[in-house]
């Protein structure tokens, strides 16, 4: 069966509108050749993070014929890296500026609004079930969802569906961003995470089995923005998420019932499936190149009978490049978790030496390897309340945190390998806490176990110690004006670029260094003849000789 219904218009941005936007700030690239789903999409939007292209260069990538490897063209486009190419992307997506997006979360955490019914709503423009739903080239089979990761994974995979499941004890409903594998035109295989912290679609399931019903769901594909946010997040069990995205979106989210469950969904939301998830019965699922960064191996999930698909009458199908990281999957978690830990450790903790919080992307996947930025001076049992802090926020976060100076560039690994060569002992600095759940990681690789374990590193100064050994800030800033007159190689300067002290160092070394840079180093020479000592050895610091304060400046 199918049918058209009149379209309402809403406050809140939908994925299409969200397009034009991106578009308008030249954050969209449209390829308008034809391009296989199967084996050419995913593969070449991958190419912008794995071909050195800087983060701020990344754009969404819409693909307007789509084909496939049964030669099928298919009149609905395919964007990918439309809610999170890149943290720029995020931002016009949240609608605010990238350095308020922490600030904007937590107000909509902290005040929901509600969502509002609708009665006649875009997604339902046209309705398919029954006989519709059945055989090639209708129901799933009529969609064009791409194959992420051609040549491991089992099928095209449904990568940015809100999973919309339903409390059956409290009636609230949860919305996860969890992978749906298609299997038949009218089967999707679900997988939710039942480890701690994992789905809360889980949990459901559990209910639903316990009471000898199947689970009503529904998958929207291709929501609104602020409501595609709060897929990735971890929110509190007992709050809709509807809610905190009409907190981030500031208008209520138009919501309409579903066709064949009792659930309600995003009205603008561009496809809908709606089906029944089996609790007695689980089938096979993936291979599927996962967001850990490795393939996901074969497991038994969920089977949902598809009972409706719904959709706009012009929809445009989302995806989301996930694998290994950066991607769009480690963007859309990466922009709201490092200011969740943030909040928590400055807030909720208390701990005021704390100033930013950096998860690590490229490889590992953010949750494994924390850094916390500190500021200067900040007492040692301070630092680790940080550091346990971070630890145990969530089941899956932590296993490696290390707390840093804020002149510690996270992103540049030589930085920090400087930072523990010199500013942490193993011996002091280091803790081993046990019985960390194994979190997020391959099956079978060590990683599998139920239990791993967390290490912590104050990798901080802990005294004042002498500055870096790079000419001063005006020095090397004077001779980069040189290097670009003289037309050398354009420079993409490595922090650190200069020198600056690191709190031991004074005012009279200052002084022997103006004068040598004046040209007058003789006078220099001059004034230390007069310091000459005799009785000492080689390499005797002058300070411990003359009596000065060990620190004075
Ligand atoms: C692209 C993408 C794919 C994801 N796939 C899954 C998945 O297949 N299963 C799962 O349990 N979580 C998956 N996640 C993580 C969940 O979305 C995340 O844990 C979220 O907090 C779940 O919401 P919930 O707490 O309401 O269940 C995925 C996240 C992203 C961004």
């Amino acid at each position: 069966m199918s049918s058209h219904r009149p379209v309402t218009v809403s406050a809140v941005p939908d994925l299409q509108t969200h397009l034009k936007a991106l578009d308008d700030a030249g954050l969209l690239y449209r390829v308008d050749r034809p391009i296989n789903k199967d084996t050419e999409l995913h593969p070449l939007v991958r190419w912008q993070y794995r071909g050195g292209i800087p983060e701020d260069a990344r754009k969404a990538f819409l693909f307007t014929k789509v084909t496939d490897s049964l030669g099928r063209d298919y009149g609905i486009p395919v964007v990918v890296g439309a809610l999170a190419a890149s943290q720029d992307v995020y931002a016009i997506g949240i609608g605010v500026p990238l350095e308020d997006i922490g600030a904007h979360w937590n107000r909509a955490l902290a005040a929901p609004v509600e969502p509002e019914e609708i009665a006649h709503a875009p997604c339902q423009e046209v309705v398919i079930t029954g006989d519709g739903l059945v055989g090639a080239g209708r129901g799933l089979d009529g969609l064009p969802v791409p194959i992420s990761t051609p040549g491991f994974d089992s099928a095209p995979y449904i990568t940015a569906g809100m999973v919309v499941t339903r409390d059956p004890d409290t009636g609230v409903q949860n919305l996860g961003t969890y992978r749906a594998g298609l299997k038949a035109s009218n089967r999707l295989a679900v997988r939710m995470a039942t480890r701690e912290g994992g789905a809360g679609g889980y949990l459901h399931w559990e209910k639903y089995r316990a009471l000898g019903e199947p689970m009503p769901c529904a998958i929207v594909v291709g929501c609104p923005p602020a409501v595609a946010y709060t897929g990735p997040q971890k929110i509190r069990r007992d709050v809709d998420e509807l809610g905190i995205a009409g907190g981030l979106a500031g208008a209520p989210i138009p919501v309409v019932s579903c066709k064949t469950v009792d659930l309600r969904v995003p009205a603008q939301s561009e496809i809908v499936i709606e089906g029944m998830i089996d609790t007695r019965y689980l089938e096979p699922e993936a291979p599927f190149g996962e967001s850990h960064g490795h393939i996901a191996l074969e497991d038994f999930n969920m089977v949902l009978d598809v009972t409706a698909i719904t959709h706009k009458a012009n929809p445009i199908f989302c995806s989301i490049i996930s694998q290994v990281t950066p991607s769009e999957s480690s963007v859309i978690k990466r922009v709201a978790y490092e200011p969740m830990f943030l909040a928590h450790i400055r807030d909720h903790l208390g701990v005021k030496a704390i100033r930013g919080v950096r998860m690590h992307e490229p490889l590992t996947n953010l949750r494994r390897v924390i850094f916390l930025r500190m500021a200067p001076g900040a007492p040692r049992t301070e630092i680790w309340r940080a550091l346990y802090g971070a630890a145990s926020l969530r089941a899956d976060c932590g296993k490696y945190v290390i707390a840093v100076n804020e002149d510690i560039e996270p992103d540049n690994a030589d930085a920090v390998f400087w930072s523990l060569a010199y500013r942490a002992d193993p011996g002091r600095d280091v803790e081993v806490l046990r019985h960390r759940d194994a979190g997020h990681g391959p099956k079978g690789a060590g990683g599998g176990r139920p239990e791993e374990s967390t290490l912590l590193i104050d990798a901080t100064l802990k005294r004042a110690t002498a500055p870096l050994a790079l000419p001063k800030r005006e020095y090397m800033e004077r001779a980069r004006e040189i290097w670009d007159e003289l037309g050398l190689p354009e420079l993409a300067p490595e922090s650190p670029w200069h020198g600056y002290s690191l709190g031991d160092w004074n005012d009279e070394w200052d002084r022997l260094a103006e004068r040598a840079t004046e040209g007058r180093y003789l006078e220099n020479g001059r004034r230390s003849a007069q310091r000459r000592r005799a009785g000492i050895k080689p390499n005797t610091h002058v300070r411990s000789v003359e009596g000065w304060d060990e620190f004075d400046d």
